[in-house]
C-alpha cells in the first residue's frame, strides 16, 4: 500500500474522530444522507439533525414516499435547501429506476440528483469498498499542502492533476477503503485544518503532524497560503421589509419559489430585496415603505380595519455571500376581519400547524421569540 495511506490509517487508529453516528456505517442510504448533510454544515449540527431525519425517514422508501413539504420542514435550518429538494428527487429516482438499491458504481451515483463526483466516490468507498478517491475541500487542502501545489485548484488542469494524485495514493487492499476515506476526512478536518493546522500550533496539545517532515508547504513555510485562494466574492448587503400579519391564532405565510434563497420554504410576505452600499443605508432605504405600499406590492388587498401595526426592531441575518437587514411590521387584524380566501403562494397558517411548515431560520427564530413555536 502507498506509504501515504499506511501512515494515515495508522494515525486514524490512534487519533481519528470517534463517536460520529455515521462512522462505520455501510447502509448506502445512511451514508448518502450524512454526506449530503455534511456538505455545507458543521459536524456538530449534523449529528442531531441526521438522527432526527432517520427517525422520521428510517429508509429510502420512507423518504421517497414523503411529501416535499415534510422533507423541507425537516431540513429547515440546515440551509442550502437545494440539497433537500435533490435528496427527495434522488430517493424517488432510486426507487423508480434502481429498484430501491443504490448503485455501487460512482460513475452511476454521480448521475443522480445532488450527488457530485466526490460524494459519489465517498459513498462507493464507504459502502462498497470501491477503490475511488475523494476530493472534498479538506482533502484538496491536505494534498495541496503535502505535495506543494501552489496553483489555484479551481483550474481544470490542476483539478485533473489532483484527482490523479488522489487516485495514486489509495490503499491497494480495497477492504481498507472505508477506513482510509474516513481517515483522510478526519485528518483534513482536525490536523491539517484551514486556519489552525497542528504544525503551526504553539501549544503542542496534539501530536505532531504525521506528514510534517515531507510536507512541501511546511518546508516552504506557506502552509496557510496553501491551497491558493481565488479572490473572495464580496458579501452583498441587502434590505427587505417583512409583514407579519396576525389574525387571532393564524398568521399569513408565503411560500417562496423553488429556487433561490430559502427556496420552497414558507416565509413572511416581503418587499423585494434591495442592495445597499453600506450598513448605514439600511435604515434610510427602509423608511419609505409603509404598510399600504407593501400590501399593494403584494397584490394583496389590505383589509380596511386592522387593530394595530407595530414595527419591530430591525434584525439581521448573515448568509455566506449576503447579509440581509430586515424589519418586520406586525399587523394585527381584528377578529371580525374576514380572512380573504388566499391561494398559493399566500396561506393562512394556524399557529398549531407551524411545526409542519419548513421555515427559514430567522423566521423560525421569530416564531420562537413570540412563543408560537417551541425551541426544539
Ligand atoms: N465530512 C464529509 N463527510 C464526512 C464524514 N464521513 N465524517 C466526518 N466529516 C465529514
Amino acid at each position: 500500500m502507498s506509504q501515504f495511506a499506511n501512515t494515515l490509517i495508522q494515525w486514524h487508529g490512534q487519533f481519528g474522530r470517534t463517536g460520529l453516528p455515521w462512522q462505520g456505517e455501510k447502509d448506502p442510504y445512511k451514508v448518502w444522507l450524512s454526506e449530503i448533510m455534511l456538505q455545507q454544515t458543521q459536524v456538530v449540527t449534523v449529528i442531531d439533525r441526521y438522527q432526527t431525519f432517520l427517525v422520521k425517514f428510517p429508509h429510502l422508501n420512507a423518504l421517497a414516499s414523503a411529501s416535499s413539504e415534510e422533507v423541507m420542514a425537516l431540513w429547515a435550518g440546515l440551509g442550502y435547501y437545494t440539497r433537500a429538494r435533490n435528496l427527495h428527487a434522488c430517493a424517488q429516482k432510486i426507487v423508480a429506476e434502481y429498484g430501491g438499491n443504490f448503485p455501487a458504481d460512482p460513475q452511476v451515483l454521480e448521475t443522480l440528483p445532488g450527488i457530485g463526483k466526490s460524494t459519489a466516490r465517498a459513498i462507493a468507498a464507504f459502502c462498497f469498498n470501491y477503490p475511488a478517491s475523494i476530493l472534498d475541500a479538506n482533502v484538496q487542502r491536505v494534498l495541496a499542502r503535502v505535495h506543494g501545489i501552489t496553483a489555484p485548484l479551481k483550474s481544470s488542469v490542476e483539478n485533473k492533476k489532483l484527482w490523479l494524485l488522489a487516485d495514486s495514493l489509495l490503499p491497494q487492499d480495497t477492504k481498507l477503503m472505508p477506513i482510509y476515506t474516513q481517515a483522510l476526512m478526519d485528518f483534513g478536518a482536525t490536523v491539517c485544518s484551514a486556519s489552525k493546522p497542528v504544525c503551526l500550533s504553539e501549544q503542542q496539545k496534539y501530536s505532531p503532524c504525521i506528514y510534517q517532515k515531507e510536507c512541501a508547504a511546511h518546508q516552504q513555510q506557506i502552509v496557510l497560503k496553501t491551497p491558493c485562494k481565488t479572490t473572495k466574492t464580496k458579501v452583498k448587503l441587502v434590505v427587505s421589509d417583512m409583514l407579519l400579519v396576525v389574525c387571532q391564532n393564524k398568521i399569513l405565510l408565503e411560500k417562496r419559489p423553488p429556487s433561490g434563497i430559502w427556496g420552497g420554504l414558507w416565509s413572511l410576505p416581503e418587499s423585494p430585496w434591495q442592495e445597499i452600499a453600506q450598513v448605514a443605508d439600511a435604515a434610510k432605504v427602509r423608511m419609505g415603505i409603509g404598510i399600504e405600499q407593501f400590501a399593494s406590492a403584494l397584490h394583496w388587498i389590505l383589509p380596511t380595519q386592522y387593530q394595530a401595526a407595530k414595527k419591530l426592531a430591525p434584525r439581521k441575518h448573515v448568509f455566506t455571500h449576503r447579509t440581509l437587514y430586515y424589519s418586520i411590521t406586525v399587523l394585527t387584524l381584528s377578529p371580525a376581519t374576514p380572512l380573504v380566501n388566499l391561494s398559493e403562494p399566500l396561506e393562512w397558517v394556524s399557529l398549531a400547524d407551524l411545526p409542519r411548515y419548513g421555515l427559514p431560520t430567522p423566521i423560525k427564530q421569530l416564531m420562537q421569540d413570540f412563543g408560537w413555536l417551541s425551541v426544539a
